[in-house]
């Protein structure tokens, strides 16, 4: 069902430095911030040649990263992203097997314009999963 690792999401403390780090000290193609206000979040997009880092830092008042941020203040991996041909089915086939999907259970419209969905981490061995049709 799961098909290609689309990204992994750091959340960060300081957006300025981690973008730095990962242009000058790592050598990666690093976007320029991207304010998300309907998701809380401002973005940075690392492009890799086999998949994308998304360095996450909170947006507004009520940023779904705050809470976990607080929790981890140095920054960490938030989720990972998997992309799916049919986020409809998909959705359906993971829930009939069990697993939690987050909010009203309807596809948002992610970062990159497609539809995303989000499952329960402890259902998937303590990871926040993102779905997103290809
Ligand atoms: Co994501």
């Amino acid at each position: 069902m799961i098909g290609r690792l689309n990204h992994v999401a750091i959340a960060v403390p300081d957006l300025a430095a981690a973008s730095a780090t990962y242009r000058t000290i790592l050598g990666a193609k690093v976007s320029e911030p991207v304010p998300m206000p309907a998701h809380g979040v401002t973005t940075v997009f690392v492009t890799l040649p086999n998949t994308k880092v998304e360095l996450l830092h909170p947006l507004g008042d009520a940023s779904p990263i705050a809470g976990f941020l607080a929790k981890n203040p140095s920054g960490g991996i938030h989720h990972v992203c998997y992309e799916v041909e049919d986020i409809l089915a998909a959705r359906d086939a993971l829930k009939a097997a069990g697993l939690r999907v987050l909010g009203d259970g309807q596809p948002k419209i992610g970062a990159h314009d497609k539809p995303v969905l989000f499952l329960h981490p402890k259902d998937l061995h303590g990871t926040l999963v993102e779905l997103e049709q290809a």
